[in-house]
């Protein structure tokens, strides 16, 4: 892989133990992939910094790494293990949070910015159209690549902040225009109705479509939270990092239609739904916003809880900046007063929740599979509204 005379200066340690260390993973990862350069990004965003997820040796290896370092580029990170304002309201012990909050100042202290999100773009790190960027946060890469088109690959959370330190990345996969062409054509046969079943069909197309770039082809307009969650379902259920909309995305008329043709159909999203449901009667926790609620998400739901009452546990989880939106506007207000929660800077996926709760209740194929994996939790998943018609009185 060729290197400038500056990149060679800091893969020699020159610039100190970190920036050296992060130099090696990027040449490490460029000759896995057969890159033949690094190229300047915009912006990085890290995850993997739950300190439930982590653990005492992530928090060393972070305290190690961070130590002394600046990033060259917007850096933003994803949710941690608690509300760090609220995290005493949620039953996270003391010593918990402050391992938490410690692994969140190694951050701060490197120059990035504490978002606490998957869906930086909503939280001030919006890559453009064409804008290099290396991103882990699988539905975050999905959604950049296939609804801003920004260009990321699927970075780990060490990668990204390899490309964070460095301020580039090796120039393969999602960076090259030809590797983001569409390989399998999915007509959906018939209107979608709710955002739920956009997270069903991400699964039922990873299930058919076997780690191939889809072109989808959709019998309706899908909404902002209907991408979100389609974005975040079908980069958790295959490992692909992109998808093309027909008529949506905005590289995807500049393909050739692929010859490979599949349909889906009704059965095939109830088949779905089947196999996204365990087997309990009430939820212990509803959970709304997996990736995190944006603004209009929150309004609607403030919307149809308004005068009325939740029976059980009722979360929302989002960013702090859009909390904040939230709060203003007084819809954090009417979701409380009808029992509802908001916690900002976490989610489900990565809270320390194992023990402490069975089973839920998710409008989110993507908060299915992680609360199932990592949390070892029973899951249905239902649309929103018929969520809020059930649970609420
Ligand atoms: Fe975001 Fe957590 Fe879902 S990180 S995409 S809310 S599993």
């Amino acid at each position: 892989m060729y290197l400038t005379n500056e990149e060679e200066k800091m893969l020699e340690g020159e610039y100190g133990y970190a920036v050296k260390k992060a130099m090696e993973i990027l040449v490490a990862l460029g000759k896995i992939y057969n890159a033949d350069k690094l190229i300047p990004i915009k912006s990085a965003h890290v995850s993997g910094i739950s300190y439930y997820n982590i653990g005492e040796s992530g928090l060393e290896f972070l305290k190690d790494f961070l130590r002394g370092v600046r990033v060259k580029v917007k850096t933003t990170i994803n949710p941690c293990a608690m509300d760090i304002e609220r995290w005493n309201e949620m039953g996270i012990g003391r010593e918990f949070a402050y391992k938490q909050l410690e692994i969140i100042k190694y951050f701060r202290e490197a120059g990035v910015e504490a978002s606490l999100t998957c869906t930086p773009y909503y939280s001030g790190n919006r890559p453009s159209l064409g804008d290099h960027i290396a991103w882990s946060e699988s539905s975050a890469v999905a959604y950049a690549n296939s609804i801003i088109g920004a260009r990321s690959n699927r970075e780990s959370g060490i990668s990204a902040l390899a490309a964070a330190i460095v301020g580039k990345t090796p120039y393969y996969g999602m960076h090259v225009k030809d590797e983001r062409a569409p390989q399998v054509y999915v007509k959906i046969g018939f209107k979608l109705r709710y955002e739920s079943d956009y997270g069903v069909l991400g699964y039922i197309i990873s299930k058919y479509t076997c780690g191939l770039i889809p072109l989808i082809k959709l019998a309706n307009k899908p909404s902002e939270t209907d991408l979100r969650i389609l974005s975040a379902s079908i980069s958790t259920y295959s490992n692909i990092p992109m998808y093309h909309i027909q008529d949506l995305t905005p590289e995807s008329s500049d393909f050739d239609i692929p010859r490979e043709k599949i349909t889906i159909d009704k059965d095939d999203i109830n088949e779905g739904y089947k196999y996204l449901h365990d087997d309990f009667d009430k939820p212990d926790l509803i959970w709304i916003g997996c990736p995190h609620a944006s603004l209009e998400d929150i309004a609607h739901i403030a919307s149809l809880l308004r005068g009325r009452r939740i029976d059980g546990r009722f979360w929302i989880t989002t960013s702090r900046s859009v909390y904040l939106q939230a709060l203003n506007e007084g819809y954090i207000k009417l979701i409380e007063d009808a029992g509802g929660k908001v916690y900002a800077d976490t989610c489900i996926a990565v809270m320390p929740l194992k023990g402490i709760i069975e089973n839920i209740i998710t409008n989110s194929a993507k908060g299915c599979y992680y609360a199932r994996g990592l949390n070892r939790l029973k899951v249905k998943v239902y649309s929103l509204n018929e969520i809020v018609e059930s649970a609420a009185k």
